[in-house]
């Protein structure tokens, strides 16, 4: 019969083993995955990240987006990175001419192949950014999942199936989501991602100029607020410049639930954002984060984002980890 002490040695063994199984989650991702092979890599990340944006804070909403596109074509591997080979790239894709801040994935990129060669994968990186950009512009940090590899692929008919155009509607919107693995809360709430950044005219112009494709004066969006109208045809004149505008007017450089109050006021900039007024747990979720303490929404913020960094993630000994970000090894 065992003693006392060692049924409890086995009884805490066994916990430990649950722990640890735990902690890694199913797709071979862990918090803490560069602990032991680069311990230094997050608080390298966060450097470079805070460095700079306190130079160029206009990079917080692109290189968020970043790590959405990755993840939707191919799942989260890094294959948004890639420059054209012998093929047009994901870069290539019209969605991704408007992304920015590569060379700041290759700034960070550096800075780790200097402490740890080799060893951190261009698409955590990503996903690292992502998360610290969010805590720069004032939203909550979350635990990020790390251990993904960088794939070899990046084909620009991919991203054109899979990013997701400005006009769809609520149906369009869940089964992409649904497609990825994501629930409509996870739609709901990263779509509050569009609390910073900007985007160009051309994005939207549609709805305020020629939404039927008559293009009389008032062919406008009937779910589009008539003073937001007034003020986005200021910023984008019919034949003007393809010029930026702030997706969370009053805000768009700091992370808070304002976007909610935006769409609920019918002022929500793509027609995505304003689809979410014709679900009724997403527009449950609008009108309960339209005001008041942004806590909740932080939190599941976080969450979604975690859900989102595990589309199709390549791990163990898939895949590789780049050396340069922008090429294959
Ligand atoms: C739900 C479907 C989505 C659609 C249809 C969509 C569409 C767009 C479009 C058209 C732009 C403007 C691009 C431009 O004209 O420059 C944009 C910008 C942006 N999106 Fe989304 N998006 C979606 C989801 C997301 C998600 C899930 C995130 C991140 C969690 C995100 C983060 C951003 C950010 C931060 C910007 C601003 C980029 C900048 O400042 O350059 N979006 N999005």
């Amino acid at each position: 019969m065992a003693s006392s002490s060692s049924k409890s040695l086995t009884f805490f063994s066994i916990n430990l083993f649950l722990a640890s199984f735990l902690l890694l989650s199913c797709n071979g991702l862990k918090v803490g995955f560069y602990e032991k092979s680069c311990p230094d890599a997050e608080a390298i990340v966060k450097n470079v990240i805070n460095q700079v944006l306190a130079v160029a804070p206009s990079l917080s909403g692109p290189l968020l987006r970043m790590h959405f596109h990755d993840c939707f074509v191919r799942g989260c591997e890094g294959s948004v990175l890639l420059n054209s080979s012998t093929h047009q790239a994901e870069k290539d894709a019209e969605p991704n001419l408007t992304l920015r801040g590569f060379q700041i994935i290759d700034k960070v990129k550096a800075a780790l192949e200097k402490a740890c060669p080799s060893v951190v994968s261009c698409a955590d990186i990503v996903a690292l950014v992502a998360r610290d950009v969010v805590v720069a512009t004032g939203g909550a940090s979350w635990n990020v999942e790390t251990g993904r590899r960088d794939g070899t692929v990046s084909n620009i008919t991919e991203a054109l199936q899979n990013l997701i155009p400005p006009f769809t509607n609520i149906t369009g919107l869940k089964e992409r989501f649904q497609q990825k693995g994501l629930s409509v809360k996870d739609l709901i709430v990263l779509s509050g991602g569009h609390t910073i950044g900007t985007s160009h005219c051309a994005s939207f112009k549609n709805r305020i100029y020629n939404f039927t494709g008559k293009g009389t004066s008032n062919d406008t969006d009937p779910t589009l607020d008539t003073n937001y109208i007034a003020h986005l045809r200021k910023a984008c004149l019919p034949n003007g410049p393809n010029n930026l505008v702030e997706m969370d007017p009053g805000s768009f450089r700091t992370f808070d639930q304002s976007y909610f109050l935006h769409v609920s006021k019918r002022r929500g900039l793509f027609q995505s954002d304003a689809a979410l007024l014709d679900d009724s747990e997403t527009k449950a979720y609008l009108e309960s984060h339209k005001t008041g303490n942004s806590t909740t929404f932080f939190t599941d913020f976080g969450v979604s984002m975690v859900n989102m960094g595990r589309i199709g993630v390549l791990t163990g000994k898939e895949g590789e980890v780049r050396k340069v970000c922008s090429k294959v090894n």
